[in-house]
């Protein structure tokens, strides 16, 4: 069955918006989950950029927790599918491992992917969406051309966030489907996470903190900040956690040899990054909503 979002809900969204946001997001006091430490337990997940790096850890991450999913969606642009695959150790009794193709910017993939998820997993809705589908590349200020800022905003902030909005039925299904269970927010029965560097805060006066030659990759995750903050009020009111994570620099394509100030740190390996987000993932609840977090949980100002 397919559940669609009344339109009474969609209408409703900025009124029920939560007034006192921005003062819960920056408290971990007055948490909405028992302070018990919380395993991830998700029925269902999406992954885009799923088939390397980060993306492609928390697949195998996922199809190796004490519960896994019973359905985890390996997106990838490329189709390569068969290869995400191959090199996934999982246990197929208890998982499918669904691959898609996915251009997080062509409206046609993911309503196509949105479509696929909905024919698996039923009532159950889908549980997690996270997306590390992403491009970094960079510029000198001199060769800066508007079409290349527009391709980072596009793929980093307006796919990711268009992915989000067609997913909003499925993720209310989820909420729906486990609110007896879980009467809280939390990533177990409905979540979104999207991955974002860390970036000074825009007043900053260390210019060294500054990379010019970024500054498209920069300003297109910022844009992702302040849209995943505004989709948070709403996801709120349908029982839907929304949050950003900074991997830490991590071994991978983007980590290693895309961004110049990303190359200054010492590089994590990608499953060390992926095992601490997913832990403190499987933490967060309300009180978190729309927040920036560090992968230890820390909360980042924006
Ligand atoms: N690694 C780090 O240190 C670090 C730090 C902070 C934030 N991040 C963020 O973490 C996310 C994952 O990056 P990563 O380090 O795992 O890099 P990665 O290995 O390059 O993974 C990014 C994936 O996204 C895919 N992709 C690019 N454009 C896409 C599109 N339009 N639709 C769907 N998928 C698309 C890429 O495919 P192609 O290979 O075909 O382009 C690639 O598979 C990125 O959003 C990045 O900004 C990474």
């Amino acid at each position: 069955m397919t559940l669609r979002l009344p339109t009474l809900m969609l209408g409703n969204f900025r009124r029920l918006a939560v007034p006192s946001f921005c003062r819960q997001i920056n408290t971990l006091s007055g948490q909405d989950f028992p302070v018990k430490e919380m395993t991830l337990e998700v029925e269902s997940v999406l992954v885009t950029g799923a088939a390397e790096g980060l993306g492609l850890e928390f697949v195998r991450q996922l199809a190796r927790l004490p519960t896994p999913p019973q359905y985890i969606f390996a997106a990838d642009i490329n189709q390569r599918n068969l290869e995400i695959v191959k090199r996934v150790d999982f246990n197929p009794d208890r998982t499918e491992i669904v691959p898609l193709k996915l251009d997080v910017t062509i409206r046609r993939d993911r309503e196509e992917v949105r479509k696929a998820v909905e024919e698996l997993v039923g009532d159950m809705g889908l549980s997690l969406l996270v997306n590390t589908a992403g491009m970094a590349h960079i510029h000198q200020l001199r060769d800066l051309f508007g079409v290349f800022m527009e391709e980072h905003f596009r793929i980093n902030c307006v796919g990711p966030v268009m992915l989000v909005m067609e997913m909003f039925p499925v993720l209310y299904q989820a909420a729906e489907y486990k609110s007896g269970v879980l009467p809280y927010m939390s990533a177990s029965k409905a979540a979104v996470l999207h991955i974002s560097p860390w970036s000074p805060f825009i007043n900053d006066d260390d210019p060294m903190l500054f990379y010019e030659e970024e500054i498209a990759y920069r300003t297109s995750k910022v844009a992702l900040h302040m849209a995943m903050r505004c989709l948070a009020l709403n996801l709120t009111n349908l029982g839907v956690l929304a949050l950003q994570m900074n991997p830490g620099n991590v071994k991978t394509t983007v980590g290693q040899y895309q961004i110049p100030s990303l190359r200054l740190q010492n590089p994590l390996e990608v499953s060390h990054s992926v095992s601490d987000m997913l832990k403190t993932l499987a933490q967060c609840g309300k009180s978190h909503q729309g927040a920036f977090l560090e992968r230890n949980g820390d909360f980042i100002p924006f």
